[in-house]
């Protein structure tokens, strides 16, 4: 019977252990069998009421298997542990790995970066000025009379009666000349803010570059080559572009330049209103009003002044038809460039 029994188990377990792959399977089988209270410890309770003569061979056999069992066991448990197959499920070493999103350079930046390089081939130099602007360098010293229309509240963002956000980059030409003598050759870049209803063609915060350049017989001769230059580099070089005369408080004479419209080539579209031109930025010849606020010497030094808005040239160069996707962080838009 009890010879029985041990052939019984013994082939039980034979069977059982190579299903054993995993860790919490090894651990129910050396329950099953090994434990205290396991199939082999029944097995040497039950010997001790075995006939007194069969007992040395079967308490033998008992042995014999009770041994080899175990050394089967550790065989299995070692190649579980070693293989580390009970993670097997949790972790795929032959998966490829993941890859990290790299992040890039916002448009109006890069945009910003291929300005300024133009310009700074050029030999202009790139300055910087506050956001936070007072009235004076936003307004008086670049001779806007007290009652001009871009003054007032619906224009501006007023914090009191002397600050403001600046509502243009142009207040940076002043605190150059302040600084400086002539020549100086500048542009200058940065956010500027209007307090306008925000739809697809405005918004209360975008980007302009100035641009100013001051020396002794400066003529607007030059200022048309520096912006034409500029143009064909940024646009491409089989573009038209006019000038038309226009006015600013700080430039006289002062113009506008545009450019054959990038959609229909001047046939006149929709972008460019049928027109077939679009302009892109305005300019014109310090105005002397502007020397005096410095203490520049008007009869010595001429100087030309531009400026444009970055979001703008992005709109005309790449067709962007909604200014207000440039802040809203929409990857899909944003990796396009
Ligand atoms: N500040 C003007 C604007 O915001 C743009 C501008 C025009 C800047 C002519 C200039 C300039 O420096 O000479 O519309």
């Amino acid at each position: 019977m009890l010879d029985e029994k041990i052939e019984t188990i013994h082939s039980e377990f034979l069977k059982e252990i190579p299903e054993a792959d995993n860790s919490k399977k090894i651990e129910e089988i050396r329950i099953k069998y090994l434990s205290r209270n396991g199939l082999l410890s029944s097995l040497f309770e039950e010997l001790k009421n075995a006939p007194k003569e069969d007992k040395p061979l079967l308490g033998k056999k008992l042995n014999e298997m009770r041994n080899s069992i175990a050394q089967t066991f550790e065989q299995a448990k070692a190649k579980v542990d070693t293989t580390g197959k009970f993670f097997e499920n949790k972790i795929d070493l032959s998966l490829p790995g993941i890859t990290r999103a790299i992040g890039s350079k916002h448009i109006l930046t890069q945009t910003l970066d291929e300005i300024k390089n133009i310009f700074k081939g050029m030999g202009f130099s790139v300055t910087l000025g506050p956001e936070l602007e007072s009235d004076y360098y936003n307004f008086e010293a670049l001779n806007f009379p007290h009652d001009h229309p871009a003054r007032d509240m619906q224009d501006t963002y007023f914090i009191n009666n002397n600050f403001l956000l600046r509502t243009h980059t142009t207040p940076v030409q002043v605190r150059i000349m302040e600084k400086e003598e002539p020549p100086i050759r500048a542009i200058m870049p940065g956010r500027v803010y209007r307090n306008e209803a925000v739809s697809a063609r405005s918004y209360c915060m975008f980007h302009q570059v100035d641009g100013i350049y001051v020396d002794t017989d400066v003529s607007f001769a030059e200022l048309k080559a520096t912006l034409v230059s500029f143009a064909m580099q940024f646009y491409g070089s089989d573009l038209m572009y006019r000038f038309r005369p226009s006015f600013f408080p700080f430039t006289e004479p002062s113009a506008e330049m545009d450019i054959t419209c990038f959609l229909c080539h001047g046939s006149g579209c929709k972008i460019c209103k049928g027109s077939g031109w679009l302009e892109i930025l305005g300019c014109g010849m310090v105005d002397p009003n502007v020397f005096k606020s410095v203490n520049y010497d008007s009869e010595k030094y001429t100087g030309y002044a531009f400026g444009m808005g970055i979001e703008r040239i992005g709109l005309l160069k790449y067709g962007i038809d909604d200014i207000r996707i440039y802040f809203e962080n929409d990857l899909r838009f944003l990796k396009q460039f």
